[in-house]
């Protein structure tokens, strides 16, 4: 069999020595929003371990875009750590792409100034209630995107992904679930993408000729009422037609369909034990399930929709979603995806990709038990797979997984 994933492909202006990309997923190794050791000394061992590209988690473009402790804010103070981290990338031998976003109503308080949304809809997942953004915050929003791209570039990113999906502030204004607004900024899907326009636009002039653009988009909102395929695919459209590079195909809502992203279960038990704030522990122990309710996984979970935007568009893809074995991903390229981006794998293991080429391994030890999102809530990053100590009482919810 032809192995796709160890070819050379384009990437707007760049070309990546092979179709893998780690996903942005975030690390929270970030302590006062800046770069630390640990998060260089991660991605350098992705690059080592074979990856064409890095992605450096959601980088929150103003403070009020951030929604955690530990959480990379991208300004003028994060570029020297940034730049070491992207030096270590290039000698490591692959490319470096950082996220950057805004989470409105995700806003942590206890970090971001103020929690903003397109309408001020109260969130149960935060818990937050948000004020409605103003037209002069949105401008300034679209500024801190145009600016997080140049101080990206400074930093030596050969690549941006600006987040549009997962429900962060982009897809809080496509998604009439959360977009109430009576302005030129809601109502008909014009009006809903054109928050997301004047982002693109912006991030667009201020990347130039020599950074490749990606965009990571909602395949669908992954519950009733939210976005579905026929506006996603007239999203892709319009970003094709606006220049972008590549799409990062995904799906789902932090604030209504969390595990739709990632599938299977969040061990909630888990997730309590490792909050931070000490009155919320009991309630997620005891209704965590209720509220971020299960989501069947397979592999490649988002394939079939996937292939609902190949149909509508030819600029360069990237499929998310489920990747854990050779099979999967030379499936899935050869569906027509110019790349794949893998999350739990890599945070299993950094060499997953070598480890493929060489022979080693066919299939990630990561059995999507989830416990890399749960323990995200702390500020870490780890496979349950990899724990040494498993004693913990905590950690007796996922034996046997
Ligand atoms: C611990 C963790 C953190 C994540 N953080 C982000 C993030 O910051 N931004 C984002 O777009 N997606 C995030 N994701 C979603 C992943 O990028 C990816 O879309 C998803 O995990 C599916 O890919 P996988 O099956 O290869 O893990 C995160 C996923 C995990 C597991």
């Amino acid at each position: 069999m032809t192995e796709l994933l160890f070819t050379p492909c384009r990437l707007g202006p760049l070309t990546l020595k092979n179709r893998s990309i780690r996903s942005a997923a975030f690390e929270g190794m970030c302590p006062g929003h800046m770069v630390s050791d640990d998060l260089l000394n991660y991605h350098k061992a992705v690059a080592l371990g074979g990856i064409g590209m890095t992605t450096v988690a959601y980088a929150a473009v103003s403070q009020s875009g951030l929604s955690f402790e530990h959480q990379l804010w991208l300004r003028r103070e994060a570029v020297p750590g940034l730049r070491s981290l992207t030096d270590a990338v290039h000698k490591a031998g692959a490319a470096a792409a950082i996220q950057i976003g805004h989470c409105g109503q995700m806003a942590k308080t206890s970090v971001s100034i103020k929690c903003l949304s397109p309408s001020g809809k109260f969130n149960l997942y935060g818990p937050t209630w948000p004020r409605a953004i103003k037209k002069s915050e949105i401008h300034s929003v679209v500024d801190d995107f145009g600016q997080a791209v140049k101080l990206a570039r400074e930093s030596g990113f050969d690549a941006v992904e600006v987040h549009a999906g997962h429900g962060y502030l982009i897809s809080q204004f496509l998604s009439s679930y959360t977009n109430k607004r009576k302005d030129e900024y809601g109502g008909s899907f014009q009006n809903r993408s054109r928050f997301m326009k004047e982002v693109i636009s912006a991030v667009m002039e201020a990347a130039g000729t020599d950074m490749a653009v990606l965009v990571k988009m909602n395949l669908r909102d992954g519950f009733k009422g939210g976005m579905e395929l026929d506006e996603s695919a007239e999203v892709a459209r319009i970003l094709e037609n606006m220049g972008v590079h590549a799409l990062v195909l995904s799906g789902g809502f932090v604030s209504r369909a969390p595990m739709y992203v990632m599938r299977g279960r969040m061990p909630v038990k888990i997730m309590a034990h490792y909050m931070h704030e000490k009155w919320m522990k009991p309630f997620v122990s005891r209704f965590g399930n209720l509220l971020i309710k299960p989501e069947p996984y397979t592999e490649a979970y988002f394939l079939k929709d996937a292939l609902q935007i190949r149909k509508a568009v030819k600029l360069p893809l990237v499929y998310v979603g489920g990747l854990v074995s050779k099979t999967g991903i030379e499936k899935v390229l050869g569906e027509g995806f110019e790349f794949v981006q893998i999350a739990r794998a890599l945070i299993h293991d950094p060499a997953f990709i070598n480890k493929i080429k060489t022979g080693e391994i066919s299939l990630s030890g990561c059995n999507h038990a989830n416990y890399c999102i749960a323990v995200m809530y702390s500020g870490k990053m780890a496979c349950y797979q990899n724990e040494k100590d498993r004693s913990a009482p905590w950690l007796k919810y996922l034996e046997g997984k």
